[in-house]
């Protein structure tokens, strides 16, 4: 990657277990000098994590890399990595998270249910300096600063979302499933350069969901192109395509950010008749169609001098 970035201190990518192959990508839009340790992990028999680095960090700005769509069995590698680092004597430990989890639990829907979004919150911000993320579900909260009490960086990924549909889709009109997704389909559709509608949906149960079409108007002649941040169940999707093909629409382009895809997601979205299934590369996933480290690298530089 060009880049007028100079190190004044070693930077070291670690990756937590299973984000090799992330931390290795994402070393590669990053200056030459950009070292990635090893990181060996396995599970004692009682479940216990071990790790062992292989890699000098003393003295380093040290980045951890990390897959957080599984949270609950990963967070724990993060502390012992962050820790492991400032015991190294690491000048600065920041987490490359490119999906952020536990943000749609932003408030006590229910008597009772813990707002997991603001501890998890204080969880990352008590283990590392810095956070980069690709657009994390901020509904309830309008930005990152209102949980996280370290410095955060948030990569949009309409731009590059923007540019898939201009590159792959004829006469395109950009449908936000729901209230939430109002913010990155009015960008991706401004960016793209073409309509775009937000339809109304209400959540019964995680897989329960109903959407209303009231407010598509002027779709003749194009194609729908939903655009979600997150595929989890794929039920907000798979009901809109749903929709849209009962109204006589062709069928749509499905496009997410952070693709999830929980248990039997993406069967239930393919059988629902959308055109075609991509998302970023924030999760793995054979969906996975349109990069966003080129960005996420030119978000870490800055946190690195
Ligand atoms: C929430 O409103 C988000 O923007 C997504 O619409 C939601 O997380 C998708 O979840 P699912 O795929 O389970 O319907």
């Amino acid at each position: 990657m060009e880049s007028a970035f100079t190190a004044v201190t070693p930077v070291v990518l670690l990756p937590m277990p299973g984000a090799e192959a992330l931390a290795a990508q994402l070393a590669g839009y990053l200056p030459a000098s950009t070292l990635c340790a090893g990181v060996e992990s396995r599970r004692f028999p009682d479940g216990e994590s071990w790790l062992r680095v292989l890699g000098e960090l003393r003295d380093a700005q040290v980045v951890i890399v990390g897959n957080l769509y599984q949270p609950d069995p990963q967070a724990l590698s993060l502390l012992y990595l962050a820790d492991y680092a400032r015991e190294m004597g690491a000048l600065r430990v920041g987490l490359v998270a490119p999906y952020l989890p536990y943000m749609r639990q932003d408030a006590r829907f229910h008597p009772g249910e813990a707002i997991t979004s603001r501890s998890f919150a204080r969880f990352v911000s008590s283990a590392v300096d810095w956070l980069v993320t690709v657009d994390p579900h901020l509904h309830r909260y309008a930005s990152l600063d209102e949980i996280y009490t370290i410095s955060t960086r948030v990569v949009p990924a309409a731009p590059v979302m923007a540019a898939w549909i201009a590159a792959h889709v004829e006469r395109p009109f950009v449908v936000g499933p729901d209230s939430e997704s109002a913010q990155w389909a009015a960008e991706v559709a401004r960016l793209a350069g073409c309509p775009h509608a937000v339809l109304e949906k209400q959540r019964h149960g995680d897989r329960d969901v109903e959407i209303s079409l009231s407010h598509l108007t002027d779709t003749e002649g194009r194609t729908p192109v939903l655009i979600d941040d997150i595929i989890s169940s794929a039920r907000t999707m798979t009901v809109a395509v749903r929709m849209l093909r009962a109204a006589g629409l062709p069928p749509p382009v499905c496009i997410g950010v952070h693709a999830l895809f929980a248990g039997d997601a993406a069967g239930v979205l393919a059988e629902a008749g959308a055109a075609r299934v991509v998302t970023c590369n924030t999760v793995p996933h054979a969906s996975n169609g349109i990069d966003v480290l080129p960005a996420l690298a030119s978000a870490i530089l800055p946190l690195l001098r």
